[in-house]
């Protein structure tokens, strides 16, 4: 069962970042878009950009920082790729999608729902990187799933956008309650998942490699 979901989280999180690259590398901006939020993109072209690619780092990065021979085997490339993955795909896709949140298609309610995501990502991916700092690897762990189950939102925002469209639920009523759904349920299973390995009394705490020299 570990390894399946482990499989799925890999093949999902690639595959949507190939996603992104290819769409936004390789097509002319809002192509695959409606033309509203085109618009938009086009209107804050650097922010757009800025957020896509940084945060793709996140999603190529992150299930990597869960390997556990990896981080056995080469404890540095750990510490390595945990910092491009903070630095790069979280603060800085981060920080891009605060500025996009202010931006987006589907009134208020949409764009708390990212603000609010964005926010959470920065903080537990803060919180992440100071218990590391201070060698606190059981609370670096518990924080770092939390961040990356944020980070899976790019995932199921592109499930439920699909789905929401063959429902039949038009997309500018989707669209706010997606930016919702996409996040906090990832949230609740992070702590659910938390809760049932204490419940069962397993170690939370891994690795000591991940410790800071
Ligand atoms: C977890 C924190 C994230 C937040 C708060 C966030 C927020 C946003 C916002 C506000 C937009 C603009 C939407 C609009 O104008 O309606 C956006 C678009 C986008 N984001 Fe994120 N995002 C996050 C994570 C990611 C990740 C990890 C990726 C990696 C692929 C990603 C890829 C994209 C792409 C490709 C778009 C353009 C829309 C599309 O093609 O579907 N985002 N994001």
């Amino acid at each position: 069962m570990k390894r399946f979901v482990s499989a799925c989280v890999y093949i999902l999180a690639l595959g949507v970042a190939a996603y992104a690259i290819w769409a936004y590398a390789f097509l002319p901006l809002g192509k695959l878009m409606g033309p509203e939020m085109r618009a938009n993109f086009l209107a804050h072209r650097i922010g757009i950009y800025t957020h896509v690619f940084a945060a793709t780092t996140a999603l190529i990065l992150g299930p990597f920082q869960f390997s556990g021979w990896l981080r056995r085997r080469h404890p540095w490339l750990h510490r390595m790729s945990g910092r491009v993955y903070l630095g790069v795909g979280v603060g800085v896709g981060g920080v891009a999608a605060l500025y996009m949140s202010t931006f987006a298609y589907g009134g208020p309610v949409a764009k708390l729902g990212f603000a609010t995501l964005a926010a959470a990502w920065l903080y537990t991916g803060f919180r992440a990187y100071r218990a590391i700092r201070a060698g606190a690897v059981a609370e670096h762990r518990r924080w770092i799933v939390r961040n990356f189950a944020l980070s899976l939102a790019a995932v199921t925002l592109r499930i439920y956008l699909p789905l929401s469209g063959l429902s039949g639920i038009p997309f500018a009523l989707a669209y706010p309650i997606v930016a919702w759904l996409c996040w906090v349920p990832n949230l609740l299973v992070a702590e659910w998942a938390f809760a049932r390995r204490t419940a069962l009394g397993a170690p939370v705490v891994a690795s000591k490699a991940l410790a800071p020299e």
